[in-house]
């Protein structure tokens, strides 16, 4: 096929070579570009040689070999004109010459005439820059001195109507260079001049202009934007080299203490800044946290102002670019003291316990008082117990010391709880207290003591030697040695006690070492001493009375000028003796007492006797009729005194009563001689003071049964007592009262009463009292008869 078409362009090469010999001569115009249509060309029939009228005729026609017709031919004048607006660089584009070529043909002959018409170029077109922006993207550390290539303008129009020079806006970046030796017109560079910096300016906007050469010049442009690179040229900076914030101690964990803003202008992530400390900071990782990417720094654990009251934090601040650059700040954060230390109480005990004879001012015990706040958190007071004998001294600042204030007695108090209560001035205010426990320590200040002054012991006659009689028991209130009581008798007479009695140095125990017999010795008395222990021991004393309770040991005795049975005694009356005749007087006396001593006498023979009558008390034998002659003349009387102990001892006596005609026959010799009046008046006196006594006996009684208020004492003689008054059948009376006793006996048988007042064996305990040695002081009154039997 190629070399088939190749064939055929040789064969028109062959014909137009042909067509030129026909043809005689080449005509040649040339014409601007973008003329109007019906512009002129040239004189086409006359360059042709044809005459105007045979124009017609020989069809004189313009054939283009172009497909658009831009030429005519005007057939009356046969000039070429310009049919249609020819653009020559449309015409002929990318050529600097540019012709177009026609033919006119004539007929009748036949001439083909070859026309060129030469289209010269207009400066019609202005350069133009392919797209509206040229982008351009360099990066900030490109060094000045950088040529980057600008796409260049296009001009269609050729020669110097073509694209000639170019201009860039003024800027203080770029320049620009145009490189001329290039095929394709002159193309334009930017060239740096100066440094970029992204973070001053990320984009720089220029114009770029193209003139042509032509007259008047075109001119076209387009802007140029350079877009900076961004390099990580840029540290993170924090805000303030230096932060501080204050935390009070007790902040919560996790509480953001402060924020650091650290800035990067760097783009994307060489701007990206990530927080964290700096390595190899003691004690901070476990007590702050910070948030690598908000920079906030957080409590991670509790914070103590007491063992750290502030903390220098490093931090550093790194941004994420490829080689990552790093600022650093430090953070101070100011640890507040709060109120979070009770008072720490130390205590030195000097003395285990205090001598309760210590004196005032004696120190018992340094206190030293710490808080460890700070300021008025940990400004201390210290208090003590209200009401103990101790002060608190204060020494110096921190330091106490417990003195004691008062004087002390164990057996008051023997243990103190001292409390030392310190406070702090904080608000709240926190407070410790700490217990002292102090001892009083014994001295021997207390002597045993008995319970009374004196003891009542009262100890039967005759009992047996060896027996216990009393038991005396002292305390005393100290402890230890200083109570451990010994009892010793206490000889105060001159009689050797020790034959006497004997105590239990231990249990306090009494014995009697004799029997002891009442019609001897009634009391006694002698004094225990209870001892203690201390040093020095200190003793006191007990008075022990000794009682000898009476027993009915004696029989009564009758005494003169009658005796016993077995001698008869003989009493004579005259035969006209009247009733009620006073015979003879029997009297009897009985070595015990009371009771055992009372005696009363009885006719015991013969039984019955309506002759003869005794007085039970007064012992008097009178007659209860007179004579008469059947009577006996003599009456043998058996007598019997007895006493009223249990069992009751008596004795007995025989009198035969001899009846006589005169008393002148009677024996002076056994009469009894009666009472003088003297005797007489004295026994007057003590029958006044008998019925006084008994008297006032009657008053005190009556008031106390009035009062009938009773309370009781102690032990033995606790039986709350009124006194007693009985009437006994016999006519006596009886008063008793506990610890008195008085029998008043009055004697119905007379008009002259025998009255018998004798105190009972239980004296006062507050009586005088009778030494061991000392005499009889029992008051024994009993009145003789008084009556005599009359001559
Ligand atoms: C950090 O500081 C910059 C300027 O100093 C400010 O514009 C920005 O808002 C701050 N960022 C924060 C999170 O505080
Ligand atoms: C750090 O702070 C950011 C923003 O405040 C938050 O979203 C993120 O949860 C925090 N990270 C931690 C571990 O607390
Ligand atoms: C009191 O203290 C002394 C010495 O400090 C000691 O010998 C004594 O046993 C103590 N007494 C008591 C009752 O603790
Ligand atoms: C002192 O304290 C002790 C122990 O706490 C206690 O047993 C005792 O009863 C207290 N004594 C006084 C007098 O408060
Ligand atoms: C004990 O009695 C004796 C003699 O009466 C006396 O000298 C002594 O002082 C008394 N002792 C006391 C402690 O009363």
């Amino acid at each position: 096929m190629a070399s088939f078409s190749g064939f055929w362009i040789i064969c028109l090469h062959l014909l137009s070579f042909c067509l030129r010999h026909v043809v005689s001569r080449q005509i040649v115009y040339s014409l601007s570009e973008e003329v109007s249509p019906g512009t002129f060309v040239g004189q086409l029939a006359k360059d042709l040689n044809l005459k105007l009228d045979e124009l017609e005729s020989r069809a004189l026609r313009i054939v283009s070999t172009s497909s658009k017709k831009h030429f005519d031919v005007n057939m009356k004048t046969g000039a070429l004109f310009v049919q249609d607006a020819i653009d020559r660089e449309k015409l002929c584009p990318n050529s600097i010459v540019c012709t177009e070529s026609l033919e006119a043909i004539v007929n009748n002959p036949l001439n083909v005439y070859s026309i060129e018409v030469k289209i010269l170029d207009v400066n019609d077109n202005t350069p133009t820059f392919p797209g509206r922006s040229q982008n351009i993207r360099i990066s900030e550390h490109t060094v000045p001195g950088t040529k980057f290539p600008l796409l260049s303008a296009e001009d269609p129009d050729v020669g110097s109507n073509s694209v000639a020079s170019y201009k860039l806006s003024s800027n203080q970046f770029f320049s620009l260079d145009v490189n001329t030796e290039t095929d394709s017109g002159p193309s334009p560079e930017l060239v740096l001049q100066k440094a970029l910096d992204r973070e001053k300016q990320a984009e720089i906007h220029l114009i770029l202009t193209a003139v042509d050469g032509g007259k008047p010049a075109r001119s076209g442009t387009a802007s140029i934007v350079v877009s900076v690179l961004d390099a990580n040229d840029n540290s993170p900076t924090f805000s303030k080299p230096v932060y501080k914030a204050q935390v009070p101690e007790n902040v919560a964990v996790g509480t953001v203490v402060l924020k650091l803003n650290a800035t990067d202008p760097d783009e994307g992530v060489n701007g990206e800044v990530i927080y964290t400390f700096k390595q190899g900071q003691r004690g901070v990782s476990d007590k702050f946290i910070i948030n690598s990417s908000s920079g906030e720094i957080a409590i991670a654990g509790p914070l103590d102002y007491e063992d750290v009251s502030a903390y220098e934090l490093r931090v550093e601040a790194r941004d994420k670019g490829h080689s990552p650059l790093a600022s650093h700040c430090k953070v101070l954060v100011e640890v507040l003291d709060v109120n979070d230390n009770a008072p720490d109480i130390k205590l030195t005990s000097l003395l285990d316990n205090v001598s309760e004879g210590a004196k005032k001012g004696t120190v018992i015990a340094f206190i030293t008082v710490q808080d460890r706040d700070e300021g008025k958190n940990g400004k201390v007071h210290c208090a003590i117990s209200k009401n103990s004998p101790f002060v608190l001294e204060s020494t110096q600042g921190k330091y106490y010391s417990l003195v004691l204030g008062t004087e002390l007695d164990r057996e008051e108090n023997e243990l103190y709880n001292v409390s030392i209560t310190a406070a702090d001035e904080g608000t709240p205010a926190l407070s410790s207290t700490t217990v002292v426990t102090v001892r009083v320590s014994d001295v021997n200040d207390n002597p045993p003591r008995f319970p009374e002054p004196a003891i009542n012991v009262y100890v039967k006659e005759n009992s047996q030697a060896g027996g216990l009689i009393a038991v005396v028991s002292a305390k005393d209130i100290d402890v230890g040695g200083n109570a451990h009581v010994t009892y010793s008798l206490f000889d105060s007479s001159n009689t050797p006690l020790s034959s006497v009695v004997s105590i239990n140095s231990v249990t306090g125990e009494i014995y009697s070492m004799q029997s002891f017999n009442y019609e001897e010795i009634k009391h006694f008395h002698f004094q225990v001493q209870a001892t203690d222990s201390g040093t020095p021991p200190l003793s006191s004393n007990v008075t022990v009375n000794v009682f000898i309770l009476d027993q009915n040991d004696n029989s009564p005795v009758i005494l003169p000028p009658y005796s016993e049975a077995g001698s008869v005694n003989t009493e004579n009356i005259p035969y006209s003796a009247e009733a009620g005749y006073f015979v003879a007087k029997i009297r009897a006396v009985d070595a015990d007492s009371g009771y055992n001593a009372l005696l009363s006498y009885h006719i015991t023979e013969p039984k019955g006797t309506n002759l003869f009558r005794i007085g039970s008390s007064s012992g008097e034998i009178r007659t209860k009729r007179r004579m008469s002659d059947n009577d006996l003349k003599t009456h043998p009387l058996v007598l019997t005194v007895c006493d009223h102990g249990d069992p009751s001892l008596s004795a007995t006596v025989s009198v035969d009563v001899v009846v006589v005609e005169s008393l002148d026959s009677m024996q002076p010799s056994l009469r009894q001689v009666p009472m003088k009046e003297e005797g007489f008046s004295d026994l007057n006196l003590y029958l006044l003071i008998a019925i006084v006594s008994v008297s006032v006996i009657f008053l005190l009684s009556l008031i106390a049964l009035i009062a009938a208020k009773c309370y009781s004492s102690d032990g033995a003689f606790s039986s709350c007592s009124a006194p007693v008054v009985t009437t006994h059948p016999d006519g006596s009376w009886s008063y008793s009262k506990s610890t008195q006793q008085y029998d008043v006996c009055f004697s119905s048988d007379t008009l002259k009463s025998d009255v018998v007042v004798f105190p009972s064996p239980f004296p006062p305990v507050d009586a005088e009292l009778i030494s061991i040695n000392g005499g009889d002081t029992f008051t024994r009154t009993q009145t003789l008869p008084s009556s005599e039997k009359t001559k």
